[in-house]
């Protein structure tokens, strides 16, 4: 048994973020389906992921783009039918990659059976399935919990005479986790994924799943700036991170480990030490709570150092780690840090310790694309106009060729196609050593070769204004990543370190093979994975 050996594919592997609507159109409805993104996995074969997490393909009236689900075991036919889902898994599987689902347990769609039941009268059995308050004494709201997507989190219902919580849309009505026939119903419907073969569930918003249930107010948040979305004037803590809410995280993968390897990965948005707690007593909970830490601190390398080290030890025995550069909540990671460090970026995330996610677009440089406000979708966009929160710019068509609708689609597609997308695609970079493109494919089959970088420790050497180091190492083998994180030149070469070695990759094709020693000068923007000698 070598060393990699020992390790499951999701903790080896790279996940690859796929926001269905925008991968690949097949019926030009300009709207991505499961047979386009079935047409497309040879991408990513190519490319060499191992696993795509697929954004939400259910049923939904689709007020926030899938994550309001009316059936949570159906497909929507703007994807398809769940033939073209069983098509699509087998494919993956032929393919020797893996799929992720969407999971979306803390909220519905108001359009759900169980929702329509729950408002259809006090003494509905599915009533408790949802959580339903009566106005305060003095009238109005239960208390001051605001929604994600701006103003209260509290929607009166007419016919009842009550409000439902809704931690996001009043159309995302929250599920009732204490209520145990919701909870049977929502471990069902993992499994009926699970016995169709899905390899793992990323769950959405697993840190909301319970609220305080004596519904105490929020404190209001001292540090709130008016720039910021409304939600941020209160601190969460009695509606998310409940202590309960790891019990619930328990269940679910109890239902996970019933199957065979299957991978459970919870979207959480918590500082580290409480981040962490996501993996459970003796790692009983999430396989993987997502860390997102990359996505907003500032990209420093001295910030970035202790992020790493202050990660790497609050990490529980046994609890694997995790990076994300991007997903469809965030600006793209281009807009994020700009161009010229994008690489510096890919080949951060793609030697630290870890399992890393790549967001669909990363791969060939894609950027924000500006969305006039007469084309915004997104709800929380559209509801909070004026501080830039929409999350289309991040969600745009994938660039596949210089073809019209950039060979997404051959009809006008949901959201704007880039302007560069006849510059910046897939089929442009394929031929072109120097792409982004081939710069990520050399760093994933690096990473899949060598144990040091999938499976290994790490160690870091060095962090300055400009320079972040760090070692990766297994069986003997070690690998130095030197990275460049400003635009100027520098030089590194740290008291009581050896760089004697062979430059792997650097962001400098020309410089790939080259033997080192001693002083490293670095360009500006410039990152190197060096091969020491031992
Ligand atoms: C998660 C999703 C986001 C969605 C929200 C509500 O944060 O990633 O896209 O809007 O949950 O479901």
């Amino acid at each position: 048994m070598t060393e990699s050996d020992k390790y499951l594919w999701w903790q080896k592997g790279i996940i690859y973020q796929i926001y269905p609507r925008s991968f690949q159109d097949s019926n030009n409805d300009g709207v991505g389906d499961l047979p386009g993104l079935k047409s497309r996995l040879e991408h990513l074969q190519w490319l060499g992921v191992d696993a795509i997490w697929v954004s939400p393909i259910y049923e939904s009236p689709m007020a926030d783009f899938g994550y309001d689900i009316s059936d949570y075991s159906s497909v929507h036919p703007l994807f398809g039918s769940l033939q073209d889902f069983d098509d699509l898994l087998d494919e993956v599987h032929t393919r020797g990659m893996k799929l992720i689902l969407d999971l979306v347990p803390n909220h519905s769609s108001d359009q759900h059976p169980w929702f329509l039941e729950s408002r259809a009268s006090l003494d509905n059995p599915k009533r408790d399935w949802y959580i339903w308050k009566d106005a305060a004494d003095h009238g109005g709201v239960p208390n001051n919990w605001l929604s994600v997507f701006g103003g209260p989190a509290w929607e009166w219902d007419q016919r009842t005479q009550q409000y439902y919580y809704h931690a996001f849309l009043k159309e995302q009505p929250d599920l009732n986790w204490r209520n145990p026939d919701l909870r049977r119903a929502m471990l069902d419907v993992m499994r009926f994924w699970l016995a169709k073969g899905v390899d793992g569930f990323r769950v959405d918003v697993m840190w909301h799943m319970i609220k305080d249930d004596e519904f105490r107010d929020n404190p209001p948040n001292p540090d709130y700036q008016p720039h910021q979305a409304t939600y941020e004037r209160l601190i969460p803590v009695h509606s998310t991170d409940q202590p309960e809410v790891h019990e619930i995280v328990r269940m679910m993968r109890e239902v996970m480990d019933q199957y065979r390897d299957r991978v459970l990965i919870g979207e959480i948005y918590l500082p580290v030490q409480r981040l962490v707690k996501y993996y459970g007593d003796d790692n009983r909970e999430a396989h993987l709570p997502f860390n997102f830490q990359l996505l907003s601190i500032p990209w420093e390398p001295q910030r970035l150092f202790s992020v790493i080290e202050e990660y790497e030890s609050a990490l529980p025995a046994g609890g694997w780690p995790n990076w994300v550069l991007g997903n469809h909540d965030q600006p793209r990671l281009i807009s994020r840090i700009g161009r010229e460090q994008a690489k510096i970026a890919a080949m951060l995330l793609l030697t630290l310790r870890g399992t890393p996610t790549i967001y669909y677009g990363e791969e060939i440089g894609m950027r924000d694309v500006a969305i006039p406000p007469d084309e915004i979708q997104d709800p929380q966009g559209l509801n909070m106009p004026g501080l830039n929160l929409s999350r289309d710019p991040g969600r745009t068509p994938m660039q596949w060729d210089e073809s019209s609708w950039s060979g997404f689609s051959r009809v006008r597609p949901w959201l704007r196609v880039s302007h560069d997308f006849a510059r910046v695609n897939v089929k442009s970079q394929k031929p072109d050593a120097f792409s982004m493109l081939n710069f990520y494919r050399k760093l994933i089959d690096l990473r899949r070769k060598e144990p040091a970088l999938h499976a290994g420790t790490y160690k870091s050497v060095f962090a300055d204004r400009q320079v972040l180091s760090f070692v990766r190492e297994a069986a003997g083998t070690r690998f130095l990543i030197v990275l460049n994180l400003s635009h100027r030149p520098c030089s590194f070469h740290p008291e009581n370190f050896s760089t004697h070695g062979i430059v792997e990759i650097s962001t400098e094709p020309e410089r790939d093979g080259l033997s080192v020693v001693g002083l490293l000068s670095l360009s500006g923007d410039e990152g190197l994975i060096i091969r020491l000698k031992n």
